[in-house]
């Protein structure tokens, strides 16, 4: 599996914008995912990403996080051919599998998450890239 991005929860957006930029990624803009309440700015690293993530609203997910925990590492996503059969298969292994039905995220890809208890303390998200992407 492809490590498609590292995603890190932050209170301010624009400062750690500016800081990413400054530590010399090729930034490749915003992009609003609405079902997860999150506004997400996209770094290119490699054959990876490195995406910032803010709450859009209070119910956020990412409102949760960042009080209980602060800025930090929220998730890991690899990328996966097809995400049914994962999910299938990581069910069968013992993982906690967040989203039985997959949601969408970025770029028109599909996702769901498994519970950091099953993945060494770290949030796990595993994606499907849009056909034709
Ligand atoms: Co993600």
């Amino acid at each position: 599996m492809r490590l498609d991005h590292i995603a890190i929860a932050v209170s301010d957006l624009d400062a750690a914008e500016a800081a990413y930029k400054a530590l010399g990624l090729p930034w490749q803009g915003r992009e609003e995912v609405s079902s997860q309440k999150v506004m997400t700015s996209i770094f290119q690293s490699g054959d990876s990403r490195v995406e910032l993530i803010t709450p859009t609203a209070e119910d956020s997910p990412i409102s949760a996080f960042l009080l209980k925990k602060g800025s930090g590492l929220h998730h890991l996503c690899f990328e996966v051919a097809d995400l049914e059969s994962e999910i299938v298969r990581l069910k069968a292994q013992g993982f906690r599998v967040l989203n039985e039905t997959p949601r969408p995220g970025v770029e028109g890809s599909r996702v769901a998450f498994l519970h950091p208890a099953s993945t060494a303390g770290v949030l796990v998200e595993i994606a499907q890239k849009q056909i034709g992407k």
